[in-house]
C-alpha cells in the first residue's frame, strides 16, 4: 500500500520518482502555501504536546502543487508512519478495513483523489474518522452478524482537487481544511533553486526565473522543466543552465513564455475561433476538445484563471483581450 502509485493527468512515472528525491522532508523546508504550513505548525505542535494524533485534514486544489509532500511532512513532524493510497485504488469496503486495521497508533493515512471513494467505501470511513472503530459484516444473508471492531487512533489527510465534489458528511469530519493555492515565482524561484541544488546543477539566476515563469504556478511542472532544461544544457551546453539554453529548451519542449501548452492554447484558441471569444458553457468546450469536464476545470483553467487569459462568468467562459494578443490573434470588433 505504502509503495502506491498514483496516477493522475500530468503525472507522469519520472515524475514520482523526481518528486521522492527533491520532496522536502521536514515543515521548515517547505516553500510556499504559507497559511496553510503556519497553521499546520501549531495544530502539529500541539497534538504532540498532547500526546494525541492530529485531527483529520483536507487539503484541496490544483494537482502537483505537494499536497503528498506537505502529508509526509506531517507524518515526519508527527513522528509516525505514513500510508499512501488513493480513492480509486479502494474498491472494497473490506480493502479500507484493512488498510485501517494495520495502522499504528497515531498513523497518517493519505488518501489521495478521495472523492473517488466508492459510497460503501465512504461509510466505512465515517465511523473510522469519528470513533476510530469500524463495523464489519460477517457472513451473509440471515445469519450475517455485524461487528464492531477498534481500530488505532489515526489521522486522515484526504486530498482532492476540488473540495466541492466530497460529500457533506465526509466534508464535515474533517477538522482542518485547508486550500491549496498556485505558487508564485518567487516562491518557484525558491523551490527551484533548491532543487537545482540537490540535483548537483549550476543556473543562473535569470535562467531560474525565466524557469519558474513559465511552471503554470506548479512546483511540480518547476521541477519537471528543470530536469528537462537540465538535459538541453547537459548536450548542447557546458552543463550550466544559463537563459539561453533555457529559452533553446522551452521551445523544443513547446513551452511559450506564459509557460502555457498545447491544450491550454487549443482551449483559448477554440473559444476565439468557434464562439467568437465567449461566453461559452464548460461542457461545450470539453466536448469540442475530446477532453473530460473536470480535467478542464482542474488542471488548465486555474492557471489560465490565473493569468487573466480566461475568465468564469455565470454564462461561460470568456477570453481576456491578454488572450488574443497572447496568442497574436486580432480581435474582430463591431466595427469590423
Ligand atoms: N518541492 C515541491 N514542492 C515544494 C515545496 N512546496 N517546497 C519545497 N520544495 C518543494
Amino acid at each position: 500500500m505504502e509503495k502506491e502509485r498514483i496516477t493522475k493527468s500530468g503525472f507522469t512515472e519520472e515524475d514520482a520518482e523526481i518528486e521522492v528525491s527533491l520532496r522536502p522532508k521536514r515543515l521548515s523546508d517547505y516553500i510556499g502555501q504559507d497559511t496553510v504550513r503556519s497553521n499546520l505548525e501549531i495544530f502539529i505542535e500541539a497534538a504532540k504536546q498532547r500526546g494525541e494524533p492530529l485531527d483529520h485534514v483536507l487539503f484541496y486544489g490544483p494537482p502537483g502543487l505537494g499536497k503528498t509532500t506537505l502529508a509526509g511532512i506531517i507524518a515526519n513532524e508527527m513522528d509516525v508512519s505514513l500510508r499512501i493510497t488513493s480513492g480509486p485504488a479502494i474498491d472494497r469496503a473490506g480493502d479500507l478495513a484493512a488498510v485501517l486495521t494495520n495502522l499504528e497508533e497515531n498513523d497518517v493515512l493519505f488518501i489521495d483523489e478521495i472523492h473517488r471513494l466508492n459510497r460503501s467505501v465512504e461509510e466505512v470511513l465515517y465511523s473510522a474518522m469519528e470513533d476510530y472503530a469500524i463495523d464489519i459484516v460477517i457472513g451473509k444473508g440471515p445469519s450475517a452478524r455485524s461487528l464492531r471492531l477498534d481500530i488505532p487512533h489515526f489521522t486522515l489527510i484526504g486530498a482532492t482537487t476540488r473540495a466541492g465534489s466530497l460529500s457533506a458528511p465526509l466534508r464535515d469530519r474533517f477538522g482542518v481544511i485547508s486550500k491549496f493555492e498556485l505558487y508564485s515565482t518567487e516562491d518557484l524561484m525558491k523551490i527551484l533553486h533548491r532543487s537545482a541544488g540537490i540535483l548537483g546543477v549550476e543556473a543562473e539566476e535569470e535562467a531560474i526565473r525565466r524557469m519558474a515563469v513559465r511552471s503554470r504556478g506548479t512546483p511540480r511542472v518547476a521541477n519537471r522543466v528543470l530536469k528537462r532544461v537540465r538535459d538541453f544544457s547537459q548536450v548542447r551546453g557546458d552543463g550550466r543552465i544559463d537563459p539561453q539554453i533555457a529559452d533553446e529548451a522551452f521551445r523544443a519542449l513547446g513551452i511559450d513564455d506564459l509557460g502555457l501548452e498545447s491544450l491550454d492554447r487549443e482551449i483559448l484558441t477554440l473559444i476565439i475561433e468557434r464562439f467568437r471569444g465567449g461566453p461559452v458553457g464548460i461542457e461545450t468546450i470539453a466536448a469540442a476538445l475530446g477532453e473530460e469536464r473536470v480535467t478542464i476545470e482542474d488542471v488548465y483553467e486555474p492557471y489560465l484563471i490565473q493569468t487573466g487569459l480566461l475568465n468564469r462568468t455565470p454564462k461561460g467562459r470568456t477570453v481576456s483581450d491578454a488572450a488574443y494578443r497572447h496568442l497574436g490573434i486580432r480581435k474582430i470588433t463591431e466595427e469590423d
